[in-house]
């Protein structure tokens, strides 16, 4: 998923010649998972054909508080539409239309549309080399930006009008780059490295049987999700299992399969990660053998002789320097007290304590129920909740105990 998968994308098109550039931008808003909605002013026809936006964004483009000519014309109501988007880019913006949004003036459905607006405002102008360098047109520059607006800065090349400078509306993908990056910029997490252990391990007994659990790695996925949301680089060790983790382009999957693996992977990643976070269900033994051929069965009893993996999260504990280290305690009795001893056992700086005897929390399932405790034995107890909604909890109060903020 990339920054814009998911987000509302309002494009205002205004009328300037780089109009015949939005069908693009439409679509690649659309390619990277955003919804698309359009509206454009009066005399924005003349360069685009609403038919060409409608197709492209499956959405109608309105370009009038209602249709004259329809007899059973519907306000289309710039409210809604303001309130609808996660965003609004304005592209081509004319020097005219920047105008009237720096003054207020509000006599087109777009400009009422703006004026409505409560998400971050993106405003792409266009227009000729003089226009740009004008010093009126800096001044509605500078306006619009001390309203909270974010101005893509126009290219430079040759203009419609033969003159050659700056004024070209930006490209399609350096508006829709210039975005990301914006957004990237503003989130909690930006330029953090988050490592995440998930899943079981397998252990091998011979070339079919397997020493494992019931882990899905379903809470260490919905924390890996959630951190990448949040801005974060994160590399997620995940064991065996069949759930799938969304495409994300700041997620990299390390697939391993057991014990001595998983730490191999995280002992690569974890000196230069920010954040540590072990939700593994990590096997604790291992046969000391693998049997190089399917055993096979005799009458008599068999046993294995197991012995220890490496406790991973131990390790990070003991190789900690400025990383926040968060570690999991699955418990079916003594739950406070097995987590607090953990706690301070492995070095942590927060543990995760899900109880068995809690109905609906755990490994097997979609949903969790857990306890925070941090290092200085605070605790709180959070309901029932999917794993994505704890995964929330748990880097809200991560930001807290590291006096940052998460907005999701
Ligand atoms: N852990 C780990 N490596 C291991 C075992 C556990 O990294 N070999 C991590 C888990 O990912 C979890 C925490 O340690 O974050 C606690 O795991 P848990 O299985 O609850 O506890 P153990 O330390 O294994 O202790 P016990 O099995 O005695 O409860």
């Amino acid at each position: 998923m990339s920054l814009l998968g998911g987000k509302k994308i309002l494009i205002g098109v205004t009328a300037g010649i780089a109009a015949y550039k939005i069908p693009t931008l439409v679509r690649l808003c659309i390619k990277a998972g955003a919804e698309v909605s359009v509206i454009m002013t009066p005399k924005a026809k003349d360069f685009v054909t609403p038919l060409t936006l409608s197709t492209l964004s499956k959405r109608p483009v309105y370009s009038s508080f209602y249709e004259e000519e329809d007899e059973n014309a519907m306000w289309n109501n710039h409210v809604e539409l303001g309130l609808w988007a996660d965003i609004m880019i304005i592209a081509p913006a004319t020097a005219n239309t920047l105008s009237k949004m720096a003054s207020g003036a509000c006599d087109n459905l777009l400009l009422a549309t703006y004026l409505s607006a409560k998400c971050p405002v993106y405003f792409a102008p266009a227009m000729d080399l003089d226009m740009y360098i004008h010093p009126a047109t800096h001044e509605t520059f500078t306006k619009l930006q001390e309203f909270g607006n974010i101005m893509i800065p126009a290219g430079s090349g040759e203009l419609a009008s033969g003159l050659v400078g700056q004024g070209r509306l930006a490209e399609p993908e350096d508006i829709v780059q210039f975005i990301m990056k914006d957004i990237l910029g503003k989130l909690p997490l930006k330029n953090q490295k988050v490592l995440i252990t998930a899943g079981p391990t397998y252990e091998a007994i011979d070339p079919v049987r397997f020493i494992g659990n019931h882990s899905t790695g379903r809470m260490g996925i919905a924390l890996a999700e959630i951190a990448a949301n949040l801005g974060a680089q994160v590399a997620l060790v995940l064991g065996p299992t069949a759930v799938s983790v969304t495409v994300h382009d700041r997620i990299e999957v390390i697939r391993v399969t057991t014990a001595q693996q998983m730490f191999e992977a995280v002992s690569k990643h974890y000196h230069t990660c920010d954040i540590g976070i072990a939700a593994a269900a990590v096997a604790d033994y291992r046969p000391n053998a693998i049997a190089t051929q399917k055993i096979k069965k005799t009458d008599g009893d068999f046993s294995i002789h197991l012995e220890r993996t490496q406790d991973i999260l131990k390790w990070m504990g003991t190789e900690k320097q400025y990383q926040f280290l968060v570690g999991f305690a699955l418990e079916t009795e003594n739950e406070e007290e097995n987590a607090k001893r953990k706690l301070v056992a492995k070095n942590l700086d927060l543990i995760v304590l899900n109880s068995l005897n809690d109905a609906g929390a755990g490994f097997k399932g979609q949903t969790n129920k857990v306890t925070l405790i941090t290092k200085v034995q605070e605790q709180k107890a959070f309901e029932l909740k999917s794993k994505k909604a704890v995964a929330q909890d748990i880097f809200e109060t991560i930001a807290t105990l590291r006096n940052t903020t998460v907005v999701s």
